[in-house]
């Protein structure tokens, strides 16, 4: 683990600059295996009607899947789990700085999968992740549990009842967003846990999704410290009035160990 006194962004940094080991690379493999496993379900799942102003448009759709009210499963995995880079961040992250952890937007649970095994090496502390649609919460508690996880709970649920409760009870150390990807939806969130907890870090996913997730980032970056990694993006809590951006160049995170991280906040 890191050193706890350090400020958060310079934990997060040294975490991600560490060697890879061989626990490591045994949990990455078990993520490898759950993200594969994902292509094998047949459900079909439902979404409400897309409710995204045009500032909230993506700037591309991957496929139909992402927005389609009507999709199997695999499809949706396909195209909305964590990519291997973040998800490989958030596993370092939640094994070097540690829990608990609280997670927005469970989706598949890939990216609970890198957070809860990254926590597990960490002394098995908790990630408590949310989500409101129910078959996907239900699906996700299973193939956790089924991949010896046990140390994630998965709440159903939407992020306007349960994101202050549950980051007030449990103060997280860390949090990963990957909910609601609509710009005001997002806005507000993050005013919640900038109002309920100080001292953690907010991994956010796909900031330059949309325009309006660009204008989210832009935001944070005003009033935050934080660090660019292009498509994701880490803000340390409590808001500093004279914020250090800083930007990392490349977009492979594997590739930080003795990279330059700068303090422009041109990507
Ligand atoms: C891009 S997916 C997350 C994918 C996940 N990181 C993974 O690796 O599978 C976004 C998720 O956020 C959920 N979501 C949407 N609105 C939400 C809200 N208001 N509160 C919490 N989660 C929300 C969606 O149902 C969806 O499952």
């Amino acid at each position: 683990m890191t050193d706890n006194s350090q400020p958060v962004l310079e934990r997060a940094l040294e975490a991600l600059r560490r060697p890879t080991d061989r626990a490591e690379m045994a949990d990455l493999l078990s993520c490898d295996a759950y993200r594969k496993s994902s292509a094998q379900r047949t459900e079909t799942l439902q979404f409400p009607a897309d409710q995204r102003r045009p500032e909230d448009q993506p700037r591309f759709e991957l496929s139909e899947a992402s927005s389609s009210p009507t999709v199997t499963y695999s499809d949706w995995a396909a195209i909305s789990a964590v990519l291997p880079d973040w998800g490989r961040v958030l596993y370092r992250l939640a094994r070097e700085i540690g829990g608990p952890v609280l997670e927005i937007g469970t989706g598949s649970g890939l990216s609970s999968a890198y957070l809860a095994h990254g926590l597990q090496r960490a002394g098995d502390e908790t990630l408590t992740t949310i989500e409101p649609q129910p078959q996907l919460a239900d699906i996700a508690a299973e193939r956790l549990q089924a991949a010896n996880l046990d140390n994630v709970l998965v709440v159903q649920g939407s992020q306007d009842e349960l994101a202050v409760p549950l980051a007030s009870a449990s103060r997280p150390r860390l949090v990963h967003v990957d909910s609601d990807h609509r710009a005001a939806e997002l806005l507000r969130l993050l005013d919640d846990l900038d109002r309920t907890i100080d001292d953690s870090l907010i991994c956010l996913d796909d900031i330059r999704w949309s325009p309006g997730m660009e204008r989210v980032w832009g935001h944070l970056v005003a009033t935050h410290d934080t660090i660019d990694f292009h498509l994701w993006g880490l803000a340390a809590l409590p808001p500093q009035p004279q914020a250090q951006p800083r930007s990392y160049s490349g977009l492979a995170p594997r590739a930080l160990r003795g990279a330059n991280i700068t303090g422009s906040t041109d990507p």
